[in-house]
């Protein structure tokens, strides 16, 4: 595996391959790869010819200066893990070429109204971070495809949509969340649960199931169903932020127009704050 970090030098390589007639697959990560991160590089590898994934922690779309300072960094490990499994190249960039003027004047990237509801809310600024650094990497790598997952259900939907409205030939694909056998959605978070609360963690998931049993049931009193599991997670030891069930192609509230609908999850266990969805 290549590992690069100058941007012209990533942009030969990507370009060789399209003259070539390869299709280039791209995973951006902000590294601490787990089983999720590796089932998005292994589905890239299964539609294109080559992979190039990234490695940047992005400092703009951290809310707390602390949460970017505690962002674990684990490089040596993530290459051993790209290399395994047959990534080609790995771009590493430094945050002075991806943001040569610093981090408060530049260009940004905002996706109106869908990044302003539910984590946009919650954590003002994040979404306006990600789809500006995302824009910047596929700038970048140039892909054809690129591959994110559900598990930052949000995220997904913003890049479906800036990848749209800024006509970008990218398609972009979404894996089902990879889980714990418990059912914990992975994140390289849970590495900062105490073992108490890593006991507790499952039980979000637990409550979006229990949720989607009653609606499949024919329940749509949907403030009384929100409700009840905010209680309920209240009760075991979270403190919930948000507890959701929206239009799953909008994330707005549920009306005759919707096709699909997907529960949303974000609660506070301890220090560390944990999301979770699941499609109805
Ligand atoms: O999902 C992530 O890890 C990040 O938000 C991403 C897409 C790599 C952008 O920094």
């Amino acid at each position: 595996m290549q590992v690069i970090s100058a941007i012209d030098e990533l942009r030969r390589r990507t370009r060789a391959w399209r003259e070539a007639g390869l299709r280039t697959g791209f995973v951006p990560t902000m590294g601490n790869l787990h089983a999720g991160h590796l089932a998005l590089l292994e589905e890239a590898a299964r539609h294109c010819d080559r992979v190039v994934a990234s490695i940047f922690v992005n400092p703009l779309q951290f809310d707390q200066a602390s949460d970017l300072v505690a962002y674990p960094r684990t490089p040596e490990a993530d290459i051993a893990q790209m290399e395994s499994i047959g990534v080609d190249l790995l771009f590493n960039p430094e945050e002075s070429s991806l943001y040569p003027h610093g981090r408060e004047a530049l260009t940004r990237v905002e996706v109106a109204g869908l990044s302003d509801i539910l984590e946009g809310a919650a954590r003002p600024g994040h979404f306006v971070g990600v789809a500006t650094v995302v824009t910047k990497l596929f700038n970048c790598v140039q892909p054809d495809l690129a591959v994110f997952g559900e598990k930052d259900f949000q995220q997904l939907l913003i890049i479906r949509r800036l990848v749209a409205d800024l006509n970008m030939p990218i398609a972009i694909m979404g894996l089902p969340t990879v889980r714990e056998a418990d059912g914990l959605a992975m994140s390289s978070r849970n590495q900062r649960l105490s073992r108490d609360e890593r006991e507790i963690a499952p039980q979000l998931y637990r409550q979006l199931q229990d949720i989607r049993g009653l609606l499949l049931n024919g329940n749509s009193d949907y403030a009384a169903l929100e409700q009840a599991a905010t209680e309920r997670l209240q009760q075991l030891g979270f403190e919930p932020e948000y507890v959701a069930i929206r239009d799953a192609d909008s994330l707005s509230d549920i009306s005759n127009a919707t096709q699909s609908r997907v529960i949303l999850a974000a609660a506070r266990l301890g220090h560390t704050r944990l999301i979770d969805n699941l499609r109805v």
